[in-house]
């Protein structure tokens, strides 16, 4: 259960698969079509808000890692009492919450896994990749560009006490210079070269993104949303290198 830094464990195993499906029963099905092929999920808002705690027995049930995205922010007492009942809801490896909450509401999140004892995983989201530097200019007033904010943010994230971030392939080289093998940061936006870009724009694949860094790569439509996903699924792990 416990989540491995880039150099522990293969690359499959650091194969995120995101369930972003509209319930329970199509959750359930692709966890049983992939099989052994998949180690790893992630369950977002989406699902979570309709199916949370039905789909995190299931995946416990199923022997499975879970990343639970639900990008906490809010006050830190707020903040650090859902993570308290994150880590009382069992099987999850790693969760996310918005570093522009601040040190102490992430600081905050950090005692509550310390004092719980798990081995929850806490992840800080920067920047979304949604969010341009016009918008940030505009109507946030920040004048800053995005690769630096991104990694003022990412120090903060360290220093609060999280263990890693979620981060695009295009900020991979630039954070692994100011920090270790260890520290976990987790891409999405990948895209094998045989699938369809989807939305998202700048993309890498597996392979790409682990050798640039990434501890764990997350990926969605391109296996979910095959019209075969088991096939689809053996082909990425045959590419990851
Ligand atoms: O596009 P795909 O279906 O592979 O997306 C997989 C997951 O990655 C989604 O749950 C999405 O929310 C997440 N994600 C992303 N791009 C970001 C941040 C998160 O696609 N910049």
């Amino acid at each position: 259960m416990r989540p491995m830094n880039a150099k522990m464990g293969n690359r499959k195993d650091r194969v995120i698969v995101a369930l972003d499906l509209p319930g329970y029963d199509h959750a359930a099905k692709m966890v049983e079509l992939l099989g052994g092929l998949v180690t790893y999920y992630k369950v977002g808002l989406e699902l979570f808000i309709r199916d949370g705690s039905r789909t995190l027995d299931m995946l416990a049930a199923a022997g499975k890692n879970v990343f639970l995205d639900l990008k906490l922010h809010d006050i830190p007492n707020t903040v650090g009492r859902s993570v308290d009942s994150i880590t009382a809801a069992g099987p999850v490896s790693l969760t996310t919450l918005h570093t522009m909450g601040g040190y102490e509401m992430m600081n905050r999140a950090r005692e509550a896994v310390d004092v719980s004892g798990s081995e929850l995983k806490l992840l800080g989201v920067t920047i979304l990749t949604s969010i341009d530097e016009d918008t940030l200019r505009e109507d946030l007033q920040i004048g800053h560009s995005i690769p630096k904010l991104v990694r003022n943010l990412a120090m903060v994230a360290g220093r609060a006490g999280l263990h890693g971030v979620v981060a695009s392939a295009l900020e991979l080289a630039m954070l692994r210079e100011y920090f270790p093998d260890d520290f976990i940061i987790v891409t999405p936006g990948i895209r094998p070269a045989w699938a369809a870009k989807g939305d998202q724009k700048r993309v890498v694949t597996p392979r790409e993104a682990f050798d640039r860094g990434a501890s764990y790569i997350v990926i969605g439509r391109p296996i979910t949303g095959a019209d075969d996903p088991p096939a689809a699924m053996k082909r990425l792990i045959d590419e990851l290198g």
